[in-house]
Parts: structure tokens; C-alpha cells; sequence
């Protein structure tokens, strides 16, 4: 009897807390249905499957990047696979008063925001820190304030509607690696930016969400290109990952770790033992093919 209990009720235990977190984590599609969402990035990559994603789930979508030609045929598709709305805004993040354009816009032809998605990063280089101090000061521009600008003009908004901020980083935001020295610093000022703000909305009882992706090596054609040489492992689908990252902001979540078990051990590695985590991460890259400049 004292055997059965002492394996029955921690069993017991255990059956709960999986209800209880499975029940928490129901995603419908119908969420996002009518939802009024920002896109940026959305003309390749993870940004663009998000905006197909949204669109066969009904939401009416604003997208935006700098080339007019790539987002017109996205929107093309967007309206074909069944989105509510779909439009493009075309510039650059390198200019504030463009991110706080785009949130404008949604203001005058959408009449409000429920989720804006924040993906673009400008182009970098994979190797050895150059030197280059204008390259970090744009990056910073396109990767970091873009999103802050943008933000703070679409709080109003999200606030009305009880909406959610969706951030999307990197494990180079966590956990910084060689090779991409101006990136990552780019992608810790997200994660210091946003998590600050999410404890102010809740000490201001503001029910907006703010969700942070920390997402490891994905298959787009940009990064394929720019680390295939050098990482050998085989990246994730984006088009699971779009899908994951509009899951975690409508079950607003405060972290994504995408894909979930190599992210998240590399995370719990870090704080166990940061060198073996280093000594590992070295071990795995083909260090003869980084280029020096
Ligand atoms: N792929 C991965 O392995 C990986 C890993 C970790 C994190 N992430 C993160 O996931 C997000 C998406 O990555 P991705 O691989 O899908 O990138 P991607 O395919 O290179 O797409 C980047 C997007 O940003 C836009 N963009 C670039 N420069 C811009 C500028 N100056 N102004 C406005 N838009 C600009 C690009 O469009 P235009 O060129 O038309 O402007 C494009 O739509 C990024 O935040 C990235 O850091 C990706
Ligand atoms: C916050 O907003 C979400 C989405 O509208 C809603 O489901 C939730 O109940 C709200 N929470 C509070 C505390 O008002």
C-alpha cells in the first residue's frame, strides 16, 4: 500500500500538470481569423511563409520589405490561398520614419492591429569580426531601432485591441557564437529592449503580449547561402517554424525555442557549463572554410 502510494500520486501528479499545460496550449487557426496582422521581412524566408500561414487562416495582412516586386506576388498568393486582406508597404528599416509609416498605414487601412510580427534583419557577413563600425551602426538601425520604432508606434493600437507583439530573434541572441559579432549584438538588444517592456505592460496591467523567438539554423535560401560551408547540421523546415512562431504569439507566450530540443538544451547547457558549450559549438563548425578579411 505505501508502495502503490508513493508511485500513484506522484503518477497522479504528473497526469495533471500534462492536462493542465496541454489544455493551456490549444492553437485554433480560427484565432488569427479577421485578426489585422503586420508582417515585416515578408517579401522571403520565414517571413513570407508566415504571411501564407496567416493568409489561409483568414487574417487580414500588411506586409512589408524593401523589394516591391517579390511582395506583390506574395500578396498575389496571400489573396489566392484565402486572406482577408492583403497589402504591401515597400522601404527600407534603415529609415525610422518608414517603420513608423508602415504602423500608420495599418492605422489608416485596416482601422487597427491585433499582432505585429517583427522578422526583418538587414544583410551581414558570417566570419571574423572586420572592423567595420558603420556596418554594426546600420545593422543596429535595420535590426534593433526598426523594431523599437515600430513598436512604439503600434502600442496605441495594441492596446485597443488587446493585441500581441511578436519579436523575432535568434540563438545568437542567447548564446553568442563566433562569426556574427554585429548580428548578435543586434539580437541581445531585442532580447534586453523587449524583455523589460514585458515586465513594464504587466506592472501597467497593459494586455499586450510580447513573445520572443529564439530560433536555431532554418532553411532559407539566405542563411543556407551564408553558413552551409561552415555548419554541417541540417537545418529546419520554415515553413514549420512560420507556423510556430504565429502559434506562440496567439497563445502569447513570453519565449518561442524553435526547433524546440536542440534550442533548448543548447539554452540549459549555457547555464550548466558555458565552456563545454563553447568547446562543443567550436567542435561542430568547419573552421577551415570561415574567410578572414
Ligand atoms: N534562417 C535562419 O537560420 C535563422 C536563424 C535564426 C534566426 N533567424 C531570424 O529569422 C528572421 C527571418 O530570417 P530569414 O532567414 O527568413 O531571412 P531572409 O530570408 O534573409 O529575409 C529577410 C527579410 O528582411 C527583409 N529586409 C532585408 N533588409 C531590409 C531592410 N533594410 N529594410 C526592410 N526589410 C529588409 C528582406 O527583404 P528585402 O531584401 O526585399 O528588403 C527579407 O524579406 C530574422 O529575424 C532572422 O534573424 C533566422
Ligand atoms: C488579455 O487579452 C487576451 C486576448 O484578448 C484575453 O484572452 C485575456 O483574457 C486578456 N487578459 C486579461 C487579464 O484581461
Amino acid at each position: 500500500m505505501g508502495r502503490l502510494k508513493k508511485i500513484l500520486i506522484p503518477s497522479l501528479g504528473l497526469v495533471l500538470a500534462f492536462w493542465f499545460y496541454s489544455a493551456r496550449d490549444t492553437f485554433k487557426p480560427e484565432m488569427l481569423r479577421g485578426k489585422r496582422v503586420i508582417v515585416t521581412g515578408a517579401s522571403t524566408g520565414i517571413g513570407e511563409q508566415m504571411a501564407y500561414h496567416l493568409a489561409r487562416m483568414g487574417s487580414h495582412v500588411l506586409l512589408t520589405a524593401r523589394t516591391e516586386a517579390r511582395l506583390q506576388n506574395v500578396v498575389r498568393r496571400c489573396l489566392e490561398l484565402g486572406a482577408a486582406s492583403a497589402r504591401f508597404v515597400s522601404g527600407t528599416m534603415e529609415d525610422t520614419a518608414f517603420a513608423q509609416h508602415v504602423v500608420r498605414e495599418a492605422q489608416a487601412v485596416l482601422g487597427g492591429l491585433d499582432m505585429l510580427i517583427l522578422n526583418h534583419v538587414g544583410a551581414s557577413y558570417f566570419g571574423f569580426f572586420d572592423g567595420d563600425v558603420e556596418h554594426v551602426r546600420k545593422l543596429l538601425e535595420i535590426n534593433f531601432l526598426s523594431y523599437v520604432a515600430m513598436t512604439t508606434s503600434a502600442l496605441p493600437m495594441l492596446k485597443e485591441s488587446e493585441g500581441s507583439i511578436v519579436v523575432v530573434s535568434s540563438m545568437a541572441g542567447k548564446i553568442a557564437g563566433p562569426f556574427t559579432a554585429p548580428y548578435s549584438a543586434t539580437k541581445f538588444a531585442l532580447d534586453g529592449f523587449f524583455s523589460s517592456l514585458r515586465q513594464e505592460l504587466i506592472i501597467d496591467k497593459v494586455n499586450v503580449s510580447i513573445t520572443l523567438c529564439i530560433l536555431g539554423y532554418i532553411n532559407t535560401e539566405s542563411a543556407v547561402r551564408a553558413v552551409s560551408h561552415v555548419i554541417p547540421q541540417t537545418p529546419a523546415p520554415k515553413e514549420e517554424c512560420a507556423l510556430e512562431i504565429i502559434r506562440a504569439g496567439a497563445l502569447r507566450r513570453r519565449e518561442l525555442h524553435y526547433p524546440s530540443p536542440a534550442v533548448g538544451s543548447m539554452l540549459l547547457l549555457r547555464s550548466l557549463a558555458p565552456e563545454l558549450l563553447d568547446s562543443l559549438l567550436l567542435s561542430s563548425y568547419r573552421l577551415e572554410n570561415v574567410r578572414r578579411t
